[in-house]
């Protein structure tokens, strides 16, 4: 039975062929920081309020301007339709339903007019500025045309991340299946058939800058990890994009403030899960020093390592205002299929988080305190 996001990935981990689970679950190096961002949340311990009537529990949260019916979101991922065939549209739409944002990456495998069709006004764009400043000018243009209003800029991927999991596996980008793969594949004989109908997954969001261009996929997704990113970067897209600015992946206070100071309207608390630098620290132990340089007023999102409703709820009390979780939606898309995998992740979690607010004595999200949180003794007590 699939109760938990624990569950869905033990279940995408028997039907999706070993590198493509790799290349969903994997981090760099000694993969420190996949651990640590779990372990982090589990390590907090919450104080639960009694005698509190807390039985007209509200979910719902206001975030930049919109009215959502719980504060989590998906985060951007690159190829989702990796998981399964069909799983970006299939995500945005059970995210539409449930009046909840789902964040299509500029690596997205469905263009962000398809997507904002489907997604049914709750679509953000995450932007990676690669190649050209007029490509990236582009990205927005058509992001904005298809009516987001919410824009991601990805800043945490200077390099190209040293995932020895995909080294080993060879496996390369834009994804091409070797003979060498055929083993792995006769073990998932659902998602190679499957996939084999679809055909291989890819970017389609950036097709247009591809056919006939001169651009080589390769060549640009090389280019979106050059170093080459600075602060006058921000500016300009600040200048460039007139709806909400998120800026993802600021670990530390003195960042964060500067983005505040350029115009972002949000910050994203985020390690790219864990995905580029194996000795990061974890965004849920980063996040209290980032609340208390930008202030208490300012919004704030946090993502990797999330899997459960009362993590969400312990990055609220330590000052997140909205969460976003990547990996669990395309694990519940391999494990249970792309048009049921979004509405299970969104069912569980939401009677995960409705039930832990029960459990502390609170009746909305805006009741969650410091009081509710446990301070551990020194580890030599
Ligand atoms: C398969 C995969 C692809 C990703 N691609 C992107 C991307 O294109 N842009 C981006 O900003 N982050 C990307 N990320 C990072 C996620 O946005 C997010 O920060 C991370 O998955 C959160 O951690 P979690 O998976 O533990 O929830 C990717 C993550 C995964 C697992």
């Amino acid at each position: 039975m699939m109760l938990t996001i624990a569950d869905l990935q033990r279940g995408a981990k028997r039907r999706l062929p070993r590198l493509i689970y790799d290349f969903i679950e994997g981090g760099p190096g000694a993969e420190r920081a996949l651990d640590r961002n779990i372990e982090a949340f589990q390590d907090i311990a919450l104080i639960p309020r009694v005698l509190t009537e807390c039985n007209k529990r509200d979910l719902s949260v206001d975030f930049l301007g919109k009215r959502y019916a719980a504060p989590f979101g998906v985060s951007p991922m690159g190829i989702g339709n990796a998981a399964w065939p069909g799983t970006d549209l299939a995500l945005a739409r059970a995210m539409g339903e449930a009046k909840l944002p789902y964040s299509l990456s500029t690596a997205g495998s469905t263009s962000v007019e398809e997507m904002a069709r489907a997604a049914n006004g709750y679509l953000w764009f995450q932007l990676y500025i690669n190649m050209t400043r007029e490509i990236a000018a582009d990205l927005c243009d058509r992001a904005a045309a298809s009516g987001v209003d919410v824009l991601i800029f990805t800043v945490d991927a200077n390099v190209p991340s040293r995932r020895l999991r995909d080294m080993r596996h060879q496996l390369a980008m834009p994804l091409k299946f070797r003979p060498g793969l055929i083993a792995q594949f006769a073990m998932a004989p659902q998602w190679s058939i499957a996939t084999a109908l679809a055909g291989p997954p890819g970017m389609g969001n950036l097709k247009k800058y591809l056919a006939g261009s001169g651009n080589d996929l390769k060549e640009m997704l090389a280019a979106m990890a050059t170093s080459r990113l600075i602060w006058d970067d921000l500016s300009w897209l600040r200048d460039r994009w007139r709806g909400k600015l998120i800026v993802k992946g600021v670990m530390g206070g003195a960042d964060a403030r500067k983005c505040q100071a350029l115009g972002a309207d949000a910050v994203m608390v985020s390690n790219h899960g864990g995905r580029q630098l194996s000795s990061a620290v974890s965004s849920i132990e980063a996040l209290p020093a980032v609340r208390a340089a930008v202030g208490p007023d300012y919004p704030l999102l946090l993502d990797s390592g999330v899997r459960t409703g009362e993590d969400i709820l312990k990055a609220l009390t330590l000052g997140a205002n909205f969460v976003t979780m990547g990996r669990p939606f395309l694990f519940a898309s391999a494990a249970i299929g792309h048009e049921q995998g979004g509405r299970k992740v969104v069912e569980i979690v939401r009677a995960e988080i409705d039930n832990a607010l029960g459990n502390l004595g609170c009746n909305s999200l805006a009741e969650l305190g410091p009081d509710l949180l446990h301070t551990p003794l020194p580890r030599n007590y």
